[in-house]
């Protein structure tokens, strides 16, 4: 039996970026999910083999009603992106949700060699390494401002001309609240903030929606990356807490897009149960 979500969204085509990881992958399930085997999926990243393996996997639990386009993509070079977008096959052209969701920390850089740095994780100025800030400015921001642009005309060109869709822009409590050591993580997450609400404001007139999700602490791939796969540290991170799964938030990005069009969840602070605050976490003894 489909629920009220599930009907508004068969059928529609969805744009994940970062969907070979962490909370992308948790929201292609629950789209396909939510949706009982009637959608259109296109799961951007760049490790496509990981995309091929979701796409399998999707295929196996839920039909081939679900259609899935594996893309390679870097979200930080803009070329790239409105070539990607102006190629896509027919049956994927017109989007109607783009989850804006593709991450780069100061750990991403490393893994992918821009600079291997000696204060990995919790750099603060004047340490701050050129590579690593500019990565994560073009990924983070300037990456997610790229999709968007390429996205919208074809949004804004429905409904007679008023528009329909949904840009939903994955920030997080840090774009709230700056702390030490995540100067510029911080300063990418409170850009993308401003330019949600830019966005949603200078989209008034139309019927697009401009939907903002902020996480707190989600336990994802980025603890394993940030301690280069040493698993002991990686958990201490979580220790005595239970931090939020990537399905949590998944669940409530599908949610948001499953509402009636006129309903618009503009902003959303999610935390785990112990969390109050970027810094404030209640830990039990371990
Ligand atoms: N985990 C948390 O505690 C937490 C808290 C608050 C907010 N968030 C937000 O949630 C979102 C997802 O984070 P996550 O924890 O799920 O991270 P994750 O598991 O590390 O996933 C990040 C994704 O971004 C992709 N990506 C990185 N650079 C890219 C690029 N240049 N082009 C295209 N894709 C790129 C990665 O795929 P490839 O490497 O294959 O390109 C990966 O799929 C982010 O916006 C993050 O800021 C997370």
């Amino acid at each position: 039996m489909a629920t009220s979500t599930g009907k508004r969204l068969a059928g529609k085509t969805i744009l994940i970026t970062g969907a070979s990881s962490g909370i992308g992958r948790s929201t292609a399930f629950e789209f396909a999910r939510e949706c009982h085997g009637n959608l259109k999926l296109i799961l951007a990243a760049r490790r496509v083999d990981s995309l091929k393996q979701i796409a399998a996997d999707i295929a196996g639990e839920f039909g081939d009603g679900v259609r899935v386009l594996p893309a390679e993509l870097d979200i930080s070079n803009a070329t790239q992106v409105r070539e990607f977008v102006g190629k896509l096959p027919a049956e994927f052209q017109e989007v109607d949700v783009l989850v804006n969701n593709a991450l780069a920390t100061q750990q991403e850089a490393d893994k992918f060699q821009y600079h291997s740095g000696l204060v990995k994780g919790v750099a603060k100025a004047p340490d701050i390494v050129e590579e690593d800030m500019n990565i994560m400015f073009m990924t983070n921001v300037t990456g997610l401002i790229n999709m968007t642009q390429a996205i919208l005309p074809t949004m804004l060109k429905r409904n007679g001309g008023n528009g329909a869709g949904d840009i939903i822009n994955i920030g997080s409590i840090a774009g709230r609240e700056p702390y030490v050591g995540g100067s510029i993580y911080c300063a990418t997450k409170a850009a993308v903030r401003t330019f949600t609400e830019s966005l949603r404001k200078e989209l008034i007139s139309t019927r697009i929606r401009v939907i903002g999700v902020d996480p707190g602490q989600v336990e994802t791939e980025f603890s394993m990356v940030r301690f280069n796969g040493d698993k002991g540290k990686a958990d201490a991170v979580y220790a005595g807490c239970e931090p939020l799964t990537p399905d949590d938030i998944a669940e409530a990005i599908v949610f948001a897009a499953g509402r009636r069009e006129n309903v618009v969840i503009a902003d959303t602070l999610i935390f785990p149960n112990h969390q109050a605050s970027a810094t404030i976490m209640h830990r039990n003894p371990v």
